[in-house]
């Protein structure tokens, strides 16, 4: 996979201001995951873990996917070094390839706008998810400030909940539930939730 600018940061990943805005996402999406005692979960682009190996107490088992390596061996570290025993991680990019994987939720925190093709991720993420399973994502709302040639601006709930239903998912919800100062390409922003069922 190409060495892109997530294996350049990787060991300076974890400052401050990412795990402030982490705590926020898990705040956010603990209240989602109640009663998955029992369920599966992939956490895509799950980068160091900030966000999903907080979560690990709510589901059965957490598969860290990201097409970073060196942000899965700061993760991989982590999991370890916290003695989790109920996380892996699997270096892959479902825009290239997607592996033979199914899961009953799948997380993607700060990732989607990451992902040109948002049309095409959708689907492939449909796919895995079993019948009945839950797609959460978090991710900036539309920010015109904002223009860089790699990242999407944010998103709008509307263009969003169109892709989505594309896709298939039938329930679907987002809401915007935080905003910050310089937490989107330094730019105040704010973030959205939204989940969705298979
Ligand atoms: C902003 S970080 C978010 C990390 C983590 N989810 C969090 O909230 O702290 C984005 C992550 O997505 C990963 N990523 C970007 N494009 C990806 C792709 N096509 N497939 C898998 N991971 C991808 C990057 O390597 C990076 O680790």
């Amino acid at each position: 996979m190409e060495n892109n600018v997530f294996e350049q940061m990787a060991q300076r990943y974890d400052t401050e201001d990412r795990m402030e805005l982490a705590k926020v996402i898990v705040k956010e999406v603990r209240p989602e995951l109640q009663n998955c005692q029992s369920k599966t979960l992939i956490d895509y682009g799950s980068g160091t873990g900030l966000v999903s190996l907080e979560l690990t107490d709510l589901v059965d088992s957490i598969l860290l996917v990201d097409s970073s390596k060196q942000m899965l061996d700061v993760a991989k570290a982590k999991i370890s070094h916290k003695g989790i025993t109920n996380a892996t991680v699997l270096y892959s990019d479902f825009t290239q390839d997607t592996p033979e994987l199914k899961a009953d939720i799948v997380l993607l925190s700060l990732v989607l706008l990451h992902i040109p093709d948002t049309k095409k991720i959708l689907q492939e993420l449909f796919n895995i998810l079993n019948q009945g399973g839950k797609l959460i994502i978090i991710d900036f709302d539309k920010n015109d400030i904002i223009n860089h040639p790699k990242v999407h601006n944010g998103f709008s709930h509307e263009d969003l909940k169109e892709k989505l239903s594309e896709a298939g998912f039938k329930s679907i919800n987002i809401k915007t539930f935080h905003y910050g100062n310089r937490i989107f390409m330094n730019q105040d922003a704010s973030m959205f939730i939204s989940s969705n069922i298979k």
